[in-house]
């Protein structure tokens, strides 16, 4: 059905695998697209009462945005990529049903963003997260400026975004960005049962509370902020710098310009 996604639903959960292994399942314009398509039929499909996104492989959930799609866009360009990711990622945040991100490894960039969407994230030992758009010349643009600080808290999400390093799972754990860390082999079985006590309960009292959670941390003025700044380092040098390095498998020369 899809080319770039996996999907089952199994005792009333559906399960969307993210499946371009080779590329740890980096989000490139059909994986986004195939997301938002699966999102849409899932809020229609009556036999699945929750989901679950999660990666195929043992290292990647996903590393990110497809970098090789992002050569030669425009700062328009850039903005309309960053807005189509948000658009889709909203889709996921506010789902009438439960949505949870089962990260097994790398969440990194879109990746991240990806699982904060979600409406809340299960880790298996090895996952690690980050943005580390910086060294990209980028920004987060999928909305991880808004939602790092609203799970992790301000300092912390600014460390991470303008270091743009890594943490590890237990790290994550600590810093709240997820609910649960266990090994890679238990991530499903531990997701499903987790999911398995939430659709025993009233569907029309989840959708609310899901409802009424979102209504009230999100702030449209910092994702429109997002889309801007993140197409405005589309015309810059250091972000062509820095994109070449990374496919060049090279360390990046930043000028400030
Ligand atoms: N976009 C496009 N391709 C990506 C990718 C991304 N975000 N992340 C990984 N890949 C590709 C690599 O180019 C490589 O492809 P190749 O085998 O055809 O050369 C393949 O996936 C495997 O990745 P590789 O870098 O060889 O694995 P690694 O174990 O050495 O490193 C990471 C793993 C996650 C640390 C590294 O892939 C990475 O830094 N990825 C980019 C993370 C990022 O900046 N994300 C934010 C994007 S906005």
């Amino acid at each position: 059905m899809y080319e770039t996604l996996l999907t089952s639903v199994e005792l009333g959960i559906l399960t969307i695998t993210i499946n371009r292994t080779e590329k740890l399942n980096a989000l490139n314009k059909t994986v986004m697209a195939e997301l938002e398509q699966a999102i849409i039929y899932f809020e229609k499909d009556e036999s699945a009462q929750a989901a679950i996104i999660t990666g195929s492989g043992k290292k990647a959930f996903v590393a990110g945005a497809d970098i090789s799609e992002f050569n030669g866009l425009t700062a328009g360009e850039g903005m309309g990529l960053a807005k189509r990711g948000q658009e889709i990622f909203f889709k996921i945040e506010n789902a009438t049903k439960p949505i949870v991100a089962a990260v097994n490894g790398f969440a990194l960039g879109g990746g991240c963003e990806l699982a904060m969407a979600c409406h809340f994230r299960i880790a298996s030992e090895n996952a690690q997260f980050g943005q580390p758009e910086v060294n990209l010349g980028l920004i987060p643009g999928y909305g991880g400026t808004q939602r790092l600080p609203q799970l992790i808290g301000k300092g912390r999400a600014l460390e991470l975004i303008m270091s743009g390093g890594l943490i590890n799972a237990a790290t994550a754990l600590s810093f709240g960005l997820v609910n649960y860390v266990v090994p890679q082999e238990e991530l499903l079985d531990k997701t499903k049962a987790i999911l398995k006590t939430i659709i025993s309960k009233s569907p029309t009292a989840i959708s609310r509370c899901i409802d009424a959670v979102n209504a009230g941390i999100n702030n449209q003025a910092g994702y429109d902020k997002e889309i801007e700044a993140f197409g405005e380092c589309f015309a810059t040098e250091d972000m062509k710098e820095g994109t070449a390095a990374f496919l060049e498998r090279r360390a990046p020369v930043f000028k400030g310009r």
